[in-house]
């Protein structure tokens, strides 16, 4: 877990070096700039509670974008680095995803780090975010994001952590400032069952739209070891791609709506 005030000169460190890639020549030198029209867009992926399935959205979503043709950059904030460690595992022959390690650069000194920065071309950046993540750093990172995702498992605990962190979220001061898009997401779910018809009504009385639930499944499992997302494989199980269809769609939504401002 990062300490807010490292993980609050972090996050701005990486959204000023995401504007100077952008704006560098092809010589990369600083002082000889051109301006670019591009800006990113950056989805969070986000939810205080550990094990909901941040990583598998991060990398799935990654996959997507990467295999759309755009090009794609994960920036891991979890010490863990359970982001990176899935790009390592990736074929370099897959849809190209440029990854940073951006838990391993948390010192003041390391906001001009040139390591931090993602290609210029750069056009989708999903960040990876650690369980715990809360007050300044979690308003930084709303800060630093397009729009949210949140994901949620069906069980009492999980429900309750989700009640929290949503409420700090719409509480933040970065959310307060510029309110986002959000949405939420179930996973794990195994559709017949008590819990999940709680998790269901819970998701169904927020003021913010529950988009989909994704099943309980190895399939994820199986293709996280690869470093693999569900776009990637070419003999797809349909039930997960029909799953996944609105969760992409109000992503693309977001995107289209974002892009037409
Ligand atoms: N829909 C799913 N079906 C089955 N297993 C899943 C599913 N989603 C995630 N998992 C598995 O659950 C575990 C936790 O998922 P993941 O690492 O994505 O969660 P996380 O929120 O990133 O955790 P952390 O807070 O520790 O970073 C992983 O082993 C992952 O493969
Ligand atoms: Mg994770």
């Amino acid at each position: 877990m990062l300490s807010n005030n490292k993980t609050q000169v972090f996050t701005r460190s990486i959204m000023d070096e995401v504007i100077v890639s952008q704006q560098e020549t092809k010589f990369d030198q600083p002082t000889a700039r051109i301006i670019s029209h591009i800006q990113p867009i950056r989805v969070l992926v986000a939810n205080a509670k550990g094990g909901c399935g941040k990583t598998t959205m991060v990398t799935n979503l990654a996959s997507y974008f990467a295999t759309q043709g755009e090009p794609t950059a994960i920036v891991d904030y979890d010490p863990q680095g359970s982001s990176m460690d899935w790009l390592t595992a990736r074929d370099p022959k897959r849809a190209k995803i440029h990854g940073i390690a951006a838990f391993k650069h948390q010192t003041p000194n390391s906001t001009r780090s040139y390591s931090l920065r993602v290609p210029p071309s750069t056009s989708r950046i999903v960040l990876d975010t650690p369980a715990g993540l809360s007050g300044h750093s979690l308003s930084d990172m709303i800060q630093a994001s397009d729009f949210i995702v949140i994901p949620v498992i069906p069980s009492a605990i999980d429900i309750r952590a989700a009640t929290r962190f949503i409420r700090d979220v719409l509480l933040s001061r970065a959310y307060q400032s510029n309110a986002k898009a959000i949405a939420v997401v179930a996973n794990r779910v195994k559709k017949n069952t008590l819990i999940y018809q709680k998790l269901e009504r819970f998701l169904n009385s927020l003021n913010i739209p529950f988009i989909t639930s994704l099943r309980d499944t190895q399939h994820y499992v199986r293709a996280s070891e690869e470093g693999l997302g569900l776009s990637d494989l070419p003999r797809r199980n349909d039930k997960d791609i029909l799953e996944w269809q609105p969760m992409l769609q109000w992503i693309e939504d977001q995107i289209h709506s974002k892009q037409m401002k």
